[in-house]
């Protein structure tokens, strides 16, 4: 039976459910940069919640517009019904995504978006006169989230392997991370380029005319901050044009800031067909996410629809309010201190910062692009993760939120850090590191 108190009811996402349960680590409140513990220790967080508050916690405007929304209208559907605030957060998005990519299609996370994206590929495949384009590519150590689409194009082998045939007609790319020829660079690395060109060879295998979309996130977040090769997701879009195949970017943790652009398709100054995007709409602070597809991709389906519904799909909390009204103060927020600028002004600082633990103790690699890092540990022989894992919970030890995966510590701060924070985030690391075997 479990208590009030108990810890067994609650089965914790990603997470060893018995190690966390018998030495559990809480937090009860969160403001600005900080988490607080239970008993009030301050634990600065260095991975944005999850990659995704990166306007910092608990930011005033949203918190209101939360409070004022739910009051006000807690719920409404979206089928066949409508709501002022689903509608005006449509056009807020459409205005800071590339241009031509603004009609938006809203779910719940991240994983939703993904395979709502994967959905209306095939769908408007088929809407222009083309099912036979039906194939998906995605690309190893990719993450897509969770639900069967995403872990059929993901790459991470454990999210996989449980889950039997998954969809069909999946292939993957190779993945981009080369430290024999690219370790400690600093943003791009120079080397790479040429991993695009294997998705010639997929399609030369396939056929261009069974493949409908190809999904890769601009960076690699969450198996261990893998940064594009100069030159290389240009040649995946100018393939895809060259093959009439969609180009599905997945901005899920590159999308609000995060390089310092509002996107990483901005950023990267690379337009694709459509873009999933979540954790950083609302700040996280009410679960939402959404796809952003080509007008085209929408006039296509609506012209050539055969029935009166265009796209057979959508969630009973689509354009939630609260979700809505939390993304439109979102936006505000980012806005109106400039947070997206600031990243930009800050990764300099950041860079040379994370590349000072270049002669930290287990360090291979460190990685970075806008206010994103990561630290590539040797893994301990025999004991593969152990090492990064107990930096963790070091970490945490100390005051300092992490993220890691496999044997790399990922960074990914809120947009409002100071600089004192990232010389503490160093300090921090450099100790932890140099007192772990
Ligand atoms: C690139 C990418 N896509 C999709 C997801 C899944 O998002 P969610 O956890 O909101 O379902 C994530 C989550 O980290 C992600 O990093």
């Amino acid at each position: 039976m479990s208590t009030a108190n108990s810890l067994d009811a609650f089965w914790m996402p990603f997470t060893p459910n018995r190690a966390f349960k018998a030495s559990p680590r809480m937090v009860s409140r969160a403001e600005g940069m900080h988490y607080y513990t239970q008993d009030g220790r301050a634990i600065l967080d260095a991975t944005s919640g999850l990659w995704c508050c990166n306007a910092g916690h608990a930011r005033p405007k949203i918190v209101q517009a939360i409070q004022r929304t739910a009051a006000e209208l807690d719920f409404a559907i979206s089928f066949n019904l409508g709501h002022p605030l689903v509608f005006e957060f449509a056009n807020r998005l459409a205005g800071i995504l590339p241009s031509g990519l603004d009609r938006i299609a809203f779910t719940n996370s991240g994983s939703e978006a993904v395979d709502t994206a994967l959905k209306i590929a095939l769908a408007y495949q088929r809407a222009r006169g083309k099912p036979g384009k039906y194939r998906l590519i995605g690309r190893e150590r990719a993450y897509h989230g969770v639900n069967f689409g995403g872990i059929s194009v993901g790459g991470i082998p454990r999210n996989r392997m449980t889950y039997g045939p998954m969809v069909v007609g999946v292939d993957h790319l190779p993945h981009t991370h080369d430290i024999a020829r690219n370790a400690f660079s600093k943003g791009q690395p120079a080397h790479g380029v040429e991993f695009a060109d294997a998705l010639e060879r997929i399609i030369y295998l396939h056929d261009a005319s069974t493949i409908a979309a190809v999904i890769v996130e601009p960076i690699a977040g969450s198996t261990g901050v893998l940064i594009p090769p100069k030159g290389y997701l240009e040649r995946l879009r100018a393939i895809c044009d060259k093959h009439d195949i969609l180009l599905i970017f997945d901005e899920v943790i590159t999308g609000f800031g995060r390089l310092g652009a509002a996107f990483a398709s901005q950023y990267f100054d690379i337009k694709p067909d459509m873009m999933t995007i979540a954790k950083g709409i609302t700040n996280a602070s009410v679960p939402m996410g959404a796809v952003a597809a080509k007008r085209e991709i929408y006039d296509t389906m609506l012209a050539n629809s055969d029935t009166p519904i265009e796209l057979f799909h959508g969630y009973t909390t689509t354009g939630h309010p609260l979700a809505c009204a939390a993304g439109i103060a979102t936006l505000d927020t980012y806005k109106e201190d400039g947070l997206f600028e600031r990243a930009a002004e800050l990764a300099p600082y950041w860079q040379e910062a994370i590349h000072s633990l270049r002669d930290a103790r287990h360090v291979i690699d460190i990685r970075n692009l806008g206010l994103v890092g990561g630290i590539e540990l040797e893994p301990r022989p025999g004991e593969a993760t152990k090492r990064a894992l107990e930096a963790f919970n070091a970490c945490f030890d100390a005051g300092l939120l992490t993220r890691v995966t496999g044997d790399i510590i990922a960074f990914s701060p809120p947009l409002i850090i100071e600089k004192s924070h990232i010389d503490q985030i160093i300090d921090t690391v450099r100790n932890v590191l140099g007192g772990i075997e």
